[in-house]
């Protein structure tokens, strides 16, 4: 089964907004805990998922610069209940999986982003990329240096908040060598911006 239809998010958390903005850091140390379905539907929805529609179109859970929404979303599963090891790109209209390549590819996610092995023990990550030409064709290279990573911010924030509601833990990844993340994602006219690895902190 290669479509994998993700459990609906909920909107109701443990922990407020305020809460959450409060206790928020980066957790680079994670247990061996397998995550839950909900908990990584959970995290896909308030990175990038849909929201009520409005003026003839479906709302989405960050901003993004004009409206074009460059960014696209890559789950990394290793340690996932009922969700098998590979990558995945997901769906948002649909709030869905689909894989794109089978395995444990934490490893090389790990050392894509320069060893940074805490990648490999995080039961799961979330993987950012952008479709640049989109903004690109409306706003230029300033649309490229400036919106495409302001709209990666504003996801990636709603990604820890949510971690956090979650009692979950995640960090923003930014360092790593573009080509080997573009590889592992088997992804084409796409750069990868941001890895958020997460599980439950362990620290
Ligand atoms: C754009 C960006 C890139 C980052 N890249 C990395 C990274 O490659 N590895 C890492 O361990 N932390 C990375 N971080 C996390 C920061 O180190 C962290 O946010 C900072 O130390 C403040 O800690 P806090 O998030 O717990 O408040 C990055 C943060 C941002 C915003």
């Amino acid at each position: 089964m290669n479509k994998i239809i993700l459990p609906p998010p909920g909107e109701r958390g443990k922990l407020s907004l305020e809460e959450s903005i409060m206790a928020r850091r980066s957790v680079r140390y994670f247990t061996a805990d397998a995550l839950r379905i909900e908990e990584v539907s959970q995290m896909l929805w308030a990175g990038g998922g849909k929201t009520l529609e409005r003026e003839y179109r479906l709302g989405r859970t960050a901003p993004s610069a004009g409206g074009i929404y460059p960014l696209e979303y890559y789950l990394v599963a290793g340690n996932v209940d009922e969700i098998p090891e590979g990558v995945y790109h997901y769906s948002w209209k649909n709030h869905s999986l689909l894989l794109k390549k089978g395995g444990d590819v934490r490893p090389f996610l790990a050392r894509a982003a320069l060893n940074q092995h805490f990648i490999s023990r995080a039961p799961a990550s979330i993987v950012i990329t952008a479709v640049v030409e989109k903004t690109a064709s409306r706003y230029g290279r300033r649309g490229v240096y400036r919106y495409v990573p302001m709209d990666a911010g504003h996801s990636a924030q709603n990604v820890y908040l949510q971690a956090t509601a979650l009692e979950l833990g995640t960090v923003d990844v930014g360092a790593f060598d573009d080509s080997l993340v573009i590889k592992v994602l088997g992804v084409e006219r796409e750069e990868p911006l941001l890895i958020l690895p997460f599980g439950k902190p362990a620290d």
